[in-house]
């Protein structure tokens, strides 16, 4: 299949093939991911990336904050539902992709709307005048449990949180043994997620697993 640069099961395929359509800006992004980038398979595949676009659309964010941008393909999904006046923030710390990423946002129909921050999300977020009603984290997996202390003080009631990879390649429920220091992470950003009790919270596995809560 054309624009077909991951490998998708016979579900997926059909999934995708009976959803809507990436932009040609995301689908050069993609191919631009898959043709060049050492570890491409970090990028949202096309249907997260129709999820989250679609979240985004429901909810309306008026101020989206992304945690690991990556090649822009999940923060141009997001930018899908921003209010007209909305922002969306994003936190890249890889200093090779910011001309990349500033290339990609300004041939999108967000440039005005989108902040591209170089550095580490941790040092940065605690120092934003944020009031985000979307966040995404798809960042480092064994500093998931610090995203969640940082983000969490951020929400208000209605805030959204989506976290990407939180079956981590089914390590969370198979390999529990010897565990490497991302899956770590991820189990505990999962145990502490569903034991909060401010938030409402799904997990979906969908592609690597993606939890969505809402703030009580
Ligand atoms: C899995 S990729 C993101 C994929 C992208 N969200 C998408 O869906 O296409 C993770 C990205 O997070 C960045 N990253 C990792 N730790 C970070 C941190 N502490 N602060 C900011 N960015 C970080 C990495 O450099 C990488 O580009």
């Amino acid at each position: 299949m054309e624009g077909d640069f991951t490998f998708l099961n016979e579900i997926e395929t059909y999934c995708q093939e009976h959803s809507d359509p990436e932009s040609p800006l995301l689908h050069e992004i993609a191919k631009y991911t898959w043709t060049t980038q050492a570890y491409p398979h970090m990028i949202s595949s096309y249907l997260q990336g129709r999820l989250l676009s679609f979240i985004s659309r429901i909810h309306k964010p008026g101020c989206i904050l992304e945690i690991g941008p990556f090649t822009g393909y999940s923060t141009l999904c997001l930018a899908e539902g921003l209010q007209p006046e909305g922002v969306l923030v994003t936190i890249e710390k890889n200093l090779e992709l910011e001309e990349k990423l500033n290339e990609v946002f300004s041939k999108s129909a967000y440039s005005k709307q989108i902040k591209l921050l170089m550095g580490d999300a941790l040092q940065i977020i605690p120092r934003l005048q944020l009031s985000p009603d979307l966040i995404f984290i798809d960042a480092d997996k064994e500093e998931y449990p610090q995203y969640l202390e940082i983000c969490l003080p951020m929400m208000k009631q209605g805030s959204l949180l989506i976290a990407d990879n939180v079956l981590w390649g089914e390590k969370v429920v198979h390999d529990t043994s010897k565990l490497d220091k991302e899956t770590k992470g991820i189990i505990q950003f999962n145990e502490e997620m569903a034991k909060k009790t401010e938030l409402s919270v799904l997990m979906l596995p969908l592609r690597d697993g993606i939890t969505l809560a809402i703030k009580k």
